[in-house]
């Protein structure tokens, strides 16, 4: 991605703001997609709303054929506000609410159950809705996922789904296929995110496929789907990651043979965010100082990681450019410095990068996923606005900034303390 339109959409809409690049959302989609559906026809794509839910990004998703995969009544609603089905909804979460299990029975949605304990609620939320609810479970099968231990979801300890190993999950589909109003079609796991190894998707999927099997023989049951989730990392630094297709040969293959001691073919679902959208966006922040310590240059932004939590949170490396000095050697070395009032707000330590200085126009890569999504308005700053690329060369504005008007809707100050 070249630096065109950044300084024009810097001086549009203000700094910091997120920049979105419509034809690599796509290129992105289609990859993965083509990946899967290339080696097994029967494969749905459901984007995770997690990563970016941004209206005008799902919509571009939605118009490339993608359903979703959500974790509130939040992202629910608004997939069903761009116009998708409820059947092309998933709803994955540890912990619903009785409101956002009536959501999705009312809506058609296929809930994805976490517990046994769950599994009675939504039983009761159906049977009161008289309607009937899709389902699957979502399985954890123990597996170290080789990532960020605050991003692996399907170790043994995680808080994440019923266990094969005790025989909770095998239960859970026994009382499942007694229940009137629940209408079990599928399995679930989801192992991790930022996954750059084939390995723990295979082994994921192998004990899915295994589990699909014991149902068989101990249930006679016949799923509909089998749901691998999502996790494929990028590569933000130089590392390796594996391709999608690499990944989908891999996975295919397991599934495939089992599929012949199965004696059916499941549909394979599967739900990536990062991989869409990570590399498609990317966040402008303007220098406002570069100053000098006893010890370091410091860059200081105006953006923190109110704007951009992943680096605090997670220490995730994001390439960092300066708009306007890319052909330039990197000869200097600086932190680059959020504008958060904690020690904790460094987008990068000791980076090397072309002389600086304020008023440049800084380009933190790679945060199309997770960066809006996260954000914040921590230290009262309005979340930022974000822009849109089009494919055709033009851009659009698809979120404004926040006012400063924002920051006070609906709170009150009680009349004595006016
Ligand atoms: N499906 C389920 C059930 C999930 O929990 C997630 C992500 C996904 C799919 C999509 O995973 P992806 O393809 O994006 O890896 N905030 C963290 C990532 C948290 C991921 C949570 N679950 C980060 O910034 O790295």
């Amino acid at each position: 991605m070249d630096d065109r339109f950044l300084e024009e959409i810097a001086a549009d809409s203000g700094t910091p703001v997120y920049v979105y690049y419509e034809d690599r959302i796509i290129r992105n989609y289609r990859v993965f997609r083509d990946a899967f559906a290339g080696r097994y026809p029967k494969t749905k794509i459901l984007y995770a709303y997690k990563a970016n839910t941004s209206l005008a990004l799902c919509a571009l998703l939605k118009k490339e054929g993608a359903g979703a995969d959500t974790v509130s009544g939040g992202e629910i609603e608004t997939a069903l506000k761009i116009g998708l089905a409820g059947k092309d909804i998933i709803y994955s979460s540890n912990s619903k609410t009785v409101e956002e299990l009536r959501l999705a029975v009312d809506s058609g949605v296929t809930v994805n159950v976490d517990s046994l304990e769950e599994l009675e609620q939504l039983e009761l939320v159906a049977a009161k809705r008289k309607k009937t609810t899709s389902i699957s479970f979502r399985i954890n099968p123990g597996i170290d996922p080789k990532t960020h231990p605050k991003i692996a979801t399907g170790l043994k300890s995680s808080k994440f789904g019923l266990h094969i190993v005790g025989g909770s999950a095998l239960e859970a589909y026994r009382r499942a296929k007694e229940m009137k109003h629940l209408e079990i079609a599928g399995i679930h796991t989801h192992i991790g995110s930022q996954i750059t190894d084939a390995s723990p998707f295979v082994e994921a999927a192998d004990k899915l496929m295994e589990f699909a099997a014991l149902l068989k023989k101990e249930l006679e049951m016949r799923l509909d789907y089998v749901d691998l989730g999502g996790g494929l990392g990028i590569p933000y630094h130089n590392e390796k990651a594996v391709t999608p297709d690499e990944l989908a040969q891999a996975v295919v293959s397991v599934v495939t043979e089992w599929t012949k001691s199965l004696g059916y073919e499941p549909e394979l679902w599967l739900e990536p965010g990062r991989y869409i959208v990570a590399n498609a966006g990317l966040l402008l922040s303007r220098v406002q100082t570069v100053k000098t310590t006893p010890c370091k240059k410091i860059i200081n932004l105006d953006a923190g990681f109110n704007t951009l939590i992943r680096p605090a949170m997670y220490d995730a490396y994001h390439r960092i450019t300066v708009v306007g000095k890319t052909g330039e050697t990197a000869s200097e070395k600086y932190d680059v410095a959020g504008s958060v009032c904690e020690s904790g707000d460094i987008f990068a330590k000791d980076r090397e990068l072309p002389k600086t200085e304020a008023g440049d126009l800084i380009v933190i890569h790679d945060a199309g996923a997770y960066g809006y999504a996260m954000a914040s308005r921590y230290n009262s700053r309005p979340m930022p606005p974000e822009v849109l690329i089009r494919k055709n060369g033009t851009y659009e504005n698809i979120r404004e900034r926040e006012t400063m008007k924002d920051l006070y809707r609906g709170q009150k100050i009680p009349k004595d303390l006016l």
